[in-house]
């Protein structure tokens, strides 16, 4: 697996796993492109796998506009989990965030999302603050809490 910055040309995989990983509310190729538009505030990353066409096997964004810099999105593909990659797109993230200077690392998370609540509770994540209902959910389905988790980082 191979890990560097994202480009122009990985929009549309990025957007494909997307629709994948977020059933409910994935971003669109658009987005994408306008989280891009902000670079330098902003910092994404692919992982991509040992295959001929380099598909893209995860990928992960971030914020460094504030004081805190921001989880924007990270995700990895179903068949590649529970390998790693996602604890290592998240501490490439971290070392992002601290060569920006920021002193932590803010991140939203719905409260039924357990491997992603794993994943932050393994980097010393804690919760800071609950939006009640926050997010939808599929159809007929209750409205689900968002979590406000944030990292210090220390340097
Ligand atoms: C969350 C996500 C990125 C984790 O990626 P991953 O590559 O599978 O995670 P890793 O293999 O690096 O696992 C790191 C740690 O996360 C936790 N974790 C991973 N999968 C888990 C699961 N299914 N249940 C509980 N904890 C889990 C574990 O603590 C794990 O450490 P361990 O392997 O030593 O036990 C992945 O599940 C995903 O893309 N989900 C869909 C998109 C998403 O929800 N993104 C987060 C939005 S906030």
């Amino acid at each position: 697996m191979r890990v560097r910055e994202a480009g122009w040309r990985d929009l549309a995989g990025m957007a494909r796993l997307e629709a994948e990983c977020f059933p409910v509310d994935a971003w669109s190729e658009g987005l994408f492109w306008s989280e891009f538009a902000q670079r330098p505030q902003r910092a994404y990353w692919v992982a991509t796998a040992d295959d001929a066409d380099g598909t893209i096997a995860g990928y992960a964004g971030l914020s460094t506009a504030g004081e805190d810099a921001e989880v924007m999105t990270i995700a990895v593909g179903p068949e590649h989990r529970g390998t790693g990659l996602g604890a290592r797109l998240l501490d490439l993230l971290h070392e992002t965030a601290a060569a920006a200077g920021a002193s932590g690392v803010l991140l939203e998370v719905r409260a039924d999302n357990e491997p992603a609540r794993g994943l932050y509770a393994t980097r010393g994540y804690q919760l800071v603050h609950t939006r009640r209902g926050y997010y939808r959910s599929a159809q007929g389905a209750p409205a689900v809490d968002a979590l406000v988790l944030r990292k210090e980082l220390t340097r």
